[in-house]
């Protein structure tokens, strides 16, 4: 099992967007998927789950206090073989927890999953850390932005400082809400900031997400990412995103 996790000290970067994209492209090409969502803002698990019931007898926050994380797991409402440890306001009981207790549980998984996918909150908590010290790889969300630039920074700081500079070969950065700029003029503002990111660091993925309706309309209405005209540059990114993370080119219709 290969675990992702997608922070970003920055809020609305698209971390839950992205985590769910990637999940359900996984999902579609037959891989089986384990979610675990870190945020207590529950995004992840209110797009997954509607059986509120199960939701409250299950958590990240129960599974982190009692040692039980296969226990935890419950299906989704999107495909039989995504399944879901959906994350609970109990978490910010867990600010003591050792930043290595979820790693040391995921074996209880591994072996039923062939991907884990975890989203996480806009901060810097022992919560993340727990998720980071578990990931294999860490994407973080950001725009072509001052503000994502300054979060990135200070996230790379923060890793060098908790978790030390050979974590930082796990980290990658994923240009999100990216809109091509009209012309390569270098004094175009979205070229300088393209320039700054490039400049400071070497992590970016050749990738970009696209600034579309169509991931907010993914989301909230289910409308599906198929090739068509429309759809195709969203679909393109997202594939290329999962033949990052899986290291071999896979391909659906529609996820
Ligand atoms: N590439 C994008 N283009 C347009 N809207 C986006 C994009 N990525 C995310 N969004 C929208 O931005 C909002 C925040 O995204 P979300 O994934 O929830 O961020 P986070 O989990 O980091 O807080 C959501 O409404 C989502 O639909
Ligand atoms: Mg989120």
């Amino acid at each position: 099992m290969k675990t992702i996790v997608f922070p970003s000290i920055k809020g609305g970067s698209g971390k839950s967007s992205n985590s769910i994209m990637l999940s359900n492209f996984l999902g579609q090409a037959g891989m089986r998927v384990l979610c675990i969502d870190m945020d207590i803002n529950n995004s992840m698990s209110f797009y997954y789950v509607s059986d509120a019931e199960l939701m409250d007898t299950h958590s990240i926050a129960d599974a982190l206090h009692s040692g039980d994380l296969s226990g935890n797991v419950i299906p989704t409402d999107q495909l039989d073989n995504i399944h879901i440890i959906p994350s609970s306001f109990h978490l910010v009981n867990l600010r003591a927890i050792s930043h290595m207790t979820l790693k040391r549980m995921l074996p209880q998984v591994s072996e039923s999953y062939d991907y884990c996918i975890i989203d996480s909150p806009p901060t810097w908590d022992n919560i993340v850390l727990n998720a980071l010290y578990a990931a294999d790889l860490v994407i973080t969300p950001v725009s072509l932005a001052q503000w994502d630039w300054k979060g990135a920074s200070f996230f790379r700081d923060q890793i060098v400082q908790d978790l030390g500079p050979e974590f930082l070969e796990r980290w990658y950065l994923l240009i999100n809400y990216f809109v091509r700029p009209r012309t390569d003029n270098p004094e175009n503002f979205t070229n300088q900031l393209i320039q700054l990111f490039n400049d400071s660091f070497e992590n970016i993925l050749p990738f970009r997400i696209p600034e579309t309706t169509l991931v907010e309309r993914y989301i909230d209405l289910d409308e599906g990412i198929s090739k068509s005209k429309r759809k195709i540059k969203l679909f393109s990114a997202v594939q290329e995103l999962v033949q990052f993370v899986t290291g071999s080119p896979l391909d659906v219709e529609v996820f």
